[in-house]
C-alpha cells in the first residue's frame, strides 16, 4: 500500500507547506538514491492559498479545469482519469509531481457541504492510482474544513507541524483528537498519527528550549516528537525563488545542532 501523509495543523503558519514540499523532496532523492524502483512521490495541494503550488511549480494560476478542484466536482467514474490530468510536473525534481490548489478550491467547499460521499472525493480517486506512485504527500489548510477532513481519509500517516510556542502547543491535542476522530469516526483505520514535528525551533531562545523539552516530557505528546527543524530565515527566500531551501541554501542545516539525533528530522 502506498503511504499518504499528510501535514495538518488548523493552526496557521506552523509550517505545513514549507514541510509537506520539503518532505515530498527528501522522499524522491531518498528512495532514487536507494536505487528504488519507483521514486515518484506525489504532493497534493489542497489549501486554496496554493503555496505549496506555487513554491513546487511556480504557479499559483491554476482553476477549473487543471487542478484538484477539476477533481473534486468531477463525477465518480471519471474522478480517477480526471486526477491524473491534472498532474503537473515539479520544478523541483522530475520524480516530484504535483496535484495543484486552486483558489476555486474556496466555493468547493460550500458546494459541497451536504452532498453525500463528499469527503471521500479525494480518496476514492487517488486509491485507485496511488501505486503509480512511492508515497503521496497531502498539504492542508489551516483550518478544521472539509478540505482538510478529505485530506485526512485520503491518508495514512498524519504528521503535526507545531512552532514550538505556548499557544501553538496548546492547541496540540485538539489537532490529536481531531485525528482521532477521523479514525473512529470516520472508520478510516488506516489512518495512523506519524508523529509532531516541531518546526522554525531555535536553541538559542530560551522558550523555544524550553518547550521542546515540556513537549518531549509529556506523557502522550512526547512520544509522538518525530523530528525537530530548525529555524533559517532562507527559507522564505527560497519560496521567493520557488525554490527548495537545499537548493537555495546548501549549508541549510537540515536538523538543529543543538537537538539529539534521535529526535533529529531526516533531511527533508
Ligand atoms: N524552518 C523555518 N525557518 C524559518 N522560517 C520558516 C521555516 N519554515 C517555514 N518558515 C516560514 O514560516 C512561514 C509559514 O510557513 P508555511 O507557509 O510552511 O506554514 P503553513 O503552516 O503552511 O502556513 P498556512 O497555515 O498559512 O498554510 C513562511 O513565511 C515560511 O517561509
Ligand atoms: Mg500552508
Amino acid at each position: 500500500m502506498t503511504r499518504v501523509y499528510v501535514l495538518t495543523n488548523h493552526k496557521g503558519g506552523v509550517g505545513k507547506s514549507t514541510s509537506a514540499t520539503n518532505i515530498a523532496l527528501g522522499l524522491a532523492g531518498v528512495l532514487r538514491r536507494a536505487g528504488a524502483a519507483n521514486s515518484r512521490i506525489l504532493l497534493i495541494d489542497t489549501d486554496s492559498q496554493g503555496h505549496a503550488s506555487l513554491v513546487t511549480t511556480g504557479r499559483n494560476d491554476y482553476g477549473a479545469d487543471n487542478s484538484l478542484y477539476t477533481v473534486l466536482m468531477a463525477d465518480r467514474a471519471s474522478a480517477p482519469q480526471v486526477l491524473v490530468n491534472c498532474i503537473v510536473p515539479s520544478a523541483w525534481d522530475d520524480d516530484l509531481h504535483v496535484l495543484p490548489a486552486s483558489p476555486l478550491l474556496e466555493s468547493a467547499e460550500p458546494e459541497l457541504i451536504g452532498v453525500a460521499g463528499a469527503p471521500y472525493r479525494l480518496a476514492d480517486p487517488l486509491s485507485r492510482i496511488a501505486n503509480q506512485y512511492a508515497a503521496v504527500v497531502i498539504d492542508t489548510r489551516p483550518s478544521f474544513s472539509l478540505m482538510t477532513e478529505m485530506g485526512l481519509l485520503a491518508a495514512t500517516d498524519a504528521i503535526v507541524p507545531v512552532e514550538p510556542r505556548y499557544l501553538e502547543t496548546v492547541g496540540l491535542m485538539s489537532v490529536i483528537n481531531r485525528i482521532n476522530e477521523v479514525r473512529e469516526g470516520w472508520r478510516h483505520p488506516d489512518l495512523r498519527i506519524s508523529g509532531i514535528l516541531v518546526t522554525k525551533l531555535d536553541m538559542r531562545v530560551r522558550g523555544h528550549k524550553h518547550l521542546l523539552e515540556e513537549l518531549k516530557a509529556h506523557s502522550v505528546l512526547g512520544k509522538l516528537v518525530c523530528g525537530v527543524i530548525p529555524a533559517n530565515e532562507a527559507v522564505s527566500y527560497a519560496h521567493q525563488n520557488h525554490q527548495s531551501v537545499f537548493v537555495y541554501d546548501p549549508q541549510a542545516p537540515a536538523v538543529d545542532p543543538g537537538v539529539p539525533r534521535s529526535t533529529a528530522a531526516p533531511a527533508g
